[in-house]
């Protein structure tokens, strides 16, 4: 038996304005998309927005549904339009973020497991990283480089 690690790079930033421009942009685009959220059940609001190789950002947020299940998280709202609008265009980066009137969220938020999953596939298949960006409503900010770092050893068409 052998033991091995897994390191994974993340870079913290104590506030959004210490972002690079586009990374601080696209976190502003997911502000707003929260904003707009479907999310009578949970009373929490997530929003996404996906940046293009092409330049475009495409927003999302929560859809929630009265059977629970057939909700689906903001960043999958984003990132299934995206790929449906723009088939082949390399995703490079995505920013969430979250609000509730419960509380302020002042800690990043984090993806859900089927969003990485789904992220780590758009990435394999673009061949092109996409870095994560994660805040609340206010704090810091955690980016990692790419989604398999989300989701180390994940399953993939390989094991098919
Ligand atoms: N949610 C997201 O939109 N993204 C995540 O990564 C985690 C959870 C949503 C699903 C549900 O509408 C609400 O947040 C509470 O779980």
């Amino acid at each position: 038996m052998k033991n091995f690690e897994i390191k994974i790079p993340v870079e913290r930033y104590e506030e959004a304005s210490e972002l690079n421009t586009n990374d601080f942009l696209l976190l502003q685009q997911a502000r707003e998309a929260s904003l707009l959220a479907y999310s009578p059940y949970s009373g929490f609001s997530v929003g996404a927005a996906v940046r293009l190789k092409n330049g475009v950002i495409v927003q999302g947020n929560n859809q929630e549904n009265a059977a629970y299940p057939s909700g689906l998280c903001a960043e999958r709202v984003a990132l299934f339009f995206a790929s449906s609008r723009y088939p082949g265009i390399p995703f490079e980066a995505i920013a969430v973020t979250a609000r509730t009137k419960a509380r302020l969220i002042s800690e990043p938020i984090a993806l859900c497991g089927s969003c990485r999953q789904v992220l780590s596939e758009y990435e394999m298949l673009h061949g092109q990283p996409i870095r994560i960006i994660m805040c609340g409503e206010t704090g810091p900010v955690v980016v990692f480089e790419k989604a398999s770092d989300l989701l180390p050893m994940n399953f993939s068409a390989k094991d098919l």
